[in-house]
C-alpha cells in the first residue's frame, strides 16, 4: 500500500534572500520527499513565503514600495533560488493569500467559539511619532543592569539580562528615533494551557525527536501560558474578524500557510483537502523545521489544530543550524553565503551531496567545512561513484559498440548490493542521510575494487580474454546504475543524466533490483567534474564583494531596492559617519574587476585611494576634477586589488544612471558634510 504523505518546510520570511543556512532545511526536506516518491509513495511537498509582520511592513516602507510589491518580488527570487537547487515543490505559495485568510479566520473563530481565546488590555511601548506599537526588537536603549548602550528591548547582548522594554534606560524607537511612551490596548490571547494534557501525551508519543521531547518537557514543567495572537494597526497581515484594527500576529497565520498552500494545490489538482486534514485522516503530515522554531510547531500548532478540529502532525523533524568552517556564518569572512552566490560558482548538487553526507536525524548544528566539501565531492562523488561509469563506459563504447553483455559475471556481487537496498532505504526513511551515503559509497568502493582486480584494460588487450572485459564492465555499469538510483534523491540531475547515458527510463527504487543486460548504452559524457578550489575561493570573494560593493557604493550592484535587507541603523550610528567633500584627482580602470574604478581622492591635503563600484556609470576621464562626498572614517579594507581607504557616495538607480556631485561654489575638499 502506498503511503500518502504531506510534507512541508518552514516558510521563509519574505524580506531577504535565501542563504546556505536556509538551504540545509530545504535540501533535507527535498531529499526525503524525492526518496518517498522513488519508493512509490504519494508525497506532496508544499511551502510558501511567510509574508506578514512588522519587519516586512517596515522594510517595504523603507524601500518606498507596498508590502505586496515587496513580497511579490522576494517570493519570485526565492522560487528561482529553490528551483536552481533542484528543490521540487508541488506548490509554493504565500501566506498573504485568500486561502490563508479563510483558514486563519476559520481556525480563530473555532478556537474562540470553543472558549480558547481571551482578551484583556495590556500596556506596551508605543512610538508617538510613527503612531505604532513597537515590538521589542524595535526599541533600543541602555541595559538597566549593566548600562551597556544600544541594547534591544528584550535582552542585553553584553550581560545577558532580560527585561521589559519599559525598563530600558534612554530608550528610543528604532523606527523614528523618538522616545517610546507606554500605551494601553486590548489584545487577544490563545489559551495554550487548555491543551497542556493533550500536548504532553502527544509529545510523548513519538511525534518529535527525543531531544525535542526533552526540551518540551522543560516547557511543560514550567507551565504553559496564554499566547498573545493579536497586533494593533498598522500591521501587514489579516484583520481579526469582528475587530476594527486588530490583526493576527504573523506567527498565528504562518503555520496555517501550510494548509493554505496545500489547499491551493488541491483546488488545482482536484484533490480532497479534507481527506488529508480531518482528525481521522489516514494520511501522514511531516513538518521539517529548524530548531529555533520548535515552540511554534510542537506547542502552538498542534494545539491550534486540535482546538479547531483538524488532524495533528505525524512528525515534526527539527534540524540544527549551519556553520561554515566551524563558525557562525560571517559577512566579513565571506561565509555568509547566499544561495545565488553559491550558484554563481558551484554546482547545486555538490551542496546537496555534501549536506546529505553529513546530515543525520538529530538537531546538532552542521558544519560546511569548505576543505572537506572539496575533498568529499572530488574523492567520493566524482572519484568513486561517477568514476565507475566513466572507466567502464569507455570499454563498452569503444570495444563493444556500446553493447552490454547478456549476463553478469558476478551475480552475487550485484545481489549483495541490492540486498543492501533495504538498509539504505531505512536510513533515508529515518533521515539518516549520512548513513545512507556511507553505505552507497562503501558499495562504490566494492565496485571499484572489483574493476581494479579484474583489470579490464589488460583483458581487452588479448582477443581471447576480450569478452571478459565486456563482462567486467557490464558488471560495474550495473552496480553504477543501482547506486545511482539509490543516490537519486540526493543528486537528481546527475542521476537523470546517468539514465540518459544508460538509455533507460527514469528509475524507481524497485527497478534497481533487475540487472540491465544485452542492452545498448549511449555515449558517456562526464556526469560531474571535480570542484576546483578557485571556484570556492571566488564564491567567498563574491560573498565578501557583495558587502564590499555595498560599502564602497550602494548603487553599484543596482538600485538600492535590490539589496532590501540592509539592517536599520540609529541616528547615533549615522552621527559616527564622517562625511567629507573629496576631489577626484585620478580615476583609473582596475585590471580584472569590471565593476571597479580606482579613485585617487584629495581630502584637502590628505590623499586617499578608494575602490568604487561605479565603473558602469562613468568614464574615468569624466570623473577627474569632480567633487564627491566620501566616508572619511571608514576602516581601510584590503581588497584583492589594493587597500581601499574610504567610500564614495553615489546615488541613482544604478547601471548607467549614477550621479556624482558637480563641483560647485562653496564646497571644498576636506570640508565636513552636514
Ligand atoms: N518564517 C519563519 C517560519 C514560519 S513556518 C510556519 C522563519 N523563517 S526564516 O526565514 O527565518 O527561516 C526559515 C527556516 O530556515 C527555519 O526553519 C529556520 O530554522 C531555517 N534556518 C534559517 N537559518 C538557518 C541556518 N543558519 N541554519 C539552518 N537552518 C536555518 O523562521
Ligand atoms: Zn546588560
Amino acid at each position: 500500500m502506498s503511503r500518502k504523505i504531506l510534507v512541508t518546510s518552514a516558510l521563509p520570511y519574505a524580506n531577504g534572500p535565501i542563504h546556505l543556512g536556509h538551504l540545509v532545511e530545504y535540501i533535507q526536506t527535498d531529499i526525503w520527499v524525492r526518496f518517498q516518491r522513488l519508493r512509490g509513495n504519494r508525497c506532496i511537498y508544499v511551502c510558501a513565503d511567510d509574508a506578514h509582520g512588522t519587519p516586512i511592513m517596515l522594510k517595504a516602507r523603507e524601500l518606498g514600495v507596498t508590502p505586496e510589491e515587496l513580497i511579490a518580488r522576494i517570493g519570485a527570487e526565492h522560487q528561482e533560488d529553490f528551483a536552481d537547487f533542484l528543490i521540487e515543490f508541488d506548490n509554493y505559495y504565500s501566506t498573504h493569500s485568500e486561502e490563508n485568510r479563510t483558514f486563519a479566520e476559520l481556525i480563530y473563530t473555532r478556537l474562540r467559539d470553543a472558549g480558547h481565546i481571551t482578551s484583556r488590555v495590556i500596556k506596551q511601548a508605543y512610538d508617538p511619532v510613527e503612531n505604532m506599537f513597537l515590538p521589542d526588537r524595535y526599541i533600543k536603549g541602555e541595559c538597566p543592569r549593566c548600562g551597556a548602550a544600544d541594547q534591544y528591548g528584550d535582552s542585553c547582548e553584553s550581560c545577558g539580562a532580560t527585561y521589559t522594554p519599559a525598563e530600558l534606560k534612554n530608550a528610543i524607537s528604532v523606527v523614528s528615533g523618538a522616545s517610546p511612551i507606554e500605551k494601553e490596548s486590548e489584545h487577544y490571547f490563545f489559551r495554550l494551557q487548555d491543551f497542556s494534557d493533550m500536548l504532553q501525551a502527544w509529545a510523548a508519543d513519538g511525534h518529535v525527536q527525543d531531544e525535542v521531547a526533552n526540551k518540551l518537557k522543560e516547557w511543560f514543567d514550567g507551565g504553559l501560558r496564554e499566547w498573545d495572537i493579536s497586533r494593533d494597526a498598522p500591521y501587514f497581515g489579516f484583520r481579526i474578524p469582528d475587530t476594527d484594527d486588530k490583526y493576527f500576529y504573523v506567527w498565528l497565520d504562518a503555520p496555517i500557510g501550510y494548509m493554505a498552500s496545500f489547499s491551493n494545490w488541491c483546488q488545482r489538482n482536484g484533490e480532497d483537502f479534507d481527506a488529508w486534514w480531518r482528525p481521522d485522516s489516514d494520511t501522514e503530515l511531516y513538518h521539517f523545521i529548524g530548531k529555533d522554531i520548535v515552540y511554534f510547531h510542537a506547542l502552538f500548532w498542534p494545539a491550534m489544530l486540535e482546538g479547531a478540529g483538524f488532524r495533528k502532525p505525524t512528525r515534526i523533524c527539527a534540524h540544527g543550524f549551519l556553520t561554515v568552517n566551524g563558525q557562525k556564518m560571517s559577512k566579513s569572512r565571506g561565509t555568509f553565503i547566499m544561495g545565488r552566490t553559491y550558484l554563481n560558482h558551484l554546482n547545486p548538487e555538490y551542496l546537496r551531496y555534501y549536506l546529505a553526507a553529513k546530515m543525520g536525524s538529530n538537531v546538532h548544528d552542521l558544519d560546511l567545512s569548505l576543505d572537506d566539501f572539496i575533498q568529499r565531492v572530488n574523492s567520493d562523488l566524482v572519484g568513486k561513484l561517477v568514476n565507475i561509469a566513466s572507466r567502464s563506459a569507455s570499454f563498452i563504447n569503444k570495444r563493444f559498440d556500446g553493447r552490454l553483455a547478456d549476463r553478469l559475471e558476478a551475480p552475487e556481487l550485484f545481489r549483495a548490493a541490492t540486498a543492501r537496498g533495504d538498509r539504505i532505504a531505512e536510513a533515508f526513511e529515518g533521515r539518516e542521510f549520512s548513513r545512507a551515503v556511507r553505505e552507497i559509497m562503501a558499495l562504490a568502493d566494492d565496485a571499484n575494487q572489483y574493476f581494479d582486480e579484474r583489470k579490464p584494460w589488460v583483458l581487452a588487450k588479448n582477443p581471447d580474454t576480450l569478452p571478459q572485459a565486456q563482462l567486467v564492465c557490464t558488471q560495474t555499469l550495473n552496480l553504477f546504475r543501482l547506486l545511482m538510483t539509490y543516490l537519486k534523491p540526493v543528486v537528481p540531475r546527475i542521476a537523470e543524466d546517468a539514465e540518459t547515458f544508460l538509455r533507460i527510463p527514469p528509475q524507481s527504487w524497485a527497478d534497481a533490483g533487475q540487472p540491465l543486460l544485452d542492452h545498448t548504452i549511449g555515449d558517456f559524457k562526464p556526469l560531474a567534474t571535480r570542484v576546483e578550489r578557485e571556484a570556492v575561493d571566488a564564491m567567498l570573494e563574491e560573498s565578501r564583494d557583495t558587502l564590499a560593493s555595498k560599502e564602497t557604493s550602494a548603487p553599484a550592484t543596482g538600485p538600492l531596492v535590490d539589496n532590501p535587507i540592509a539592517e536599520q541603523i540609529e541616528i547615533g550610528d549615522f552621527a559616527r559617519v564622517d562625511l567629507r567633500v573629496a576631489r577626484i584627482e585620478k580615476a583609473a580602470l582596475v585590471d580584472g574587476a569590471d565593476k571597479l574604478l580606482q579613485l585617487t581622492l584629495d581630502l584637502g591635503g590628505e590623499q586617499r585611494t578608494v575602490f568604487a563600484g561605479i565603473r558602469s556609470a562613468y568614464d574615468p576621464a569624466d570623473l577627474e576634477g569632480k567633487l564627491t562626498v566620501m566616508v572619511a572614517n571608514l576602516k581601510p579594507r584590503k581588497m584583492r586589488f589594493g587597500l581601499s581607504e574610504g567610500m564614495v557616495l553615489a546615488a541613482g538607480p544604478g547601471g548607467k544612471d549614477l550621479f556624482i556631485l558637480e563641483p560647485h561654489e562653496g564646497a571644498a575638499p576636506g570640508m565636513k558634510v552636514k
